[in-house]
């Protein structure tokens, strides 16, 4: 491992998350799904009006239609189901910052906070020797009647939790720094 791997915690925790799409049948435990939620609880948000809704997912049944019926076509996620826990990402917006605000900066306030929440849950995870992957290929309104989510949650995101099969760590197919920023 390198100084600079070894130095900054954080860019060594970020290179170590990656999409975990094989999990083991090891259940995440309610103490580590606490720990989660609090890195969650405490992120930041427009206005910090905390726009985001969370179902935790730990039965079987509800998972296993959450996949096969809240999912889009065309890539197969049946993968998911293994995960012992799926976080469902809600998105609750109050009216002037999620609804007013946007109108006039054309910025989806709401939206940068669920990623940022999301994000939250990852990265915790990942602290916590856990392998996570983001699913955002869903029907928000099959996912809703799931859950039995009130109509003003969208639900915009799953998050699997799970023990991973497989090493963490992969190689990271990213843009070089060069291509995405300018410096001025
Ligand atoms: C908002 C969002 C939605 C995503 N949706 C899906 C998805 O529906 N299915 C899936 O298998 N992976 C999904 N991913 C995972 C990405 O494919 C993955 O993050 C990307 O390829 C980079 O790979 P890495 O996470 O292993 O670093 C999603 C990621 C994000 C951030």
């Amino acid at each position: 491992m390198s100084e600079e791997k070894k130095e900054y915690k954080f860019l060594e925790l970020a290179r170590k998350r990656s999409s975990c799409r094989k999990y083991l049948s090891k259940e995440v435990t309610d103490e580590q799904i606490k720990i989660i939620l609090e890195s969650a609880r405490i992120a930041p948000s427009a206005c910090n009006k905390q726009p985001w809704r969370f179902a935790v997912v730990k039965n079987c049944e509800v998972k296993t239609k959450l996949i096969k019926e809240g999912t889009l076509f065309g890539i197969n996620m049946d993968w998911a189901i293994g995960a012992s826990v799926i976080i469902v990402v809600g998105e609750k917006k109050s009216f002037i910052t999620h609804k007013v605000a946007p109108q006039i900066s054309k910025i989806d306030y709401s939206l940068i906070d669920i990623g940022i929440v999301g994000e939250h849950i990852v990265l915790q995870a990942t602290e916590l020797g856990l392998g996570t992957c983001w699913i955002g290929w869903i029907k928000p309104d099959e996912v809703r009647r799931i859950v039995d989510w009130e109509k003003d949650i969208k639900p915009l995101a799953l998050i699997t939790v799970g023990y991973p099969a497989e090493p963490l760590e992969k190689e990271k197919l990213r843009f070089p720094i060069e291509k995405t920023t300018k410096f001025i």
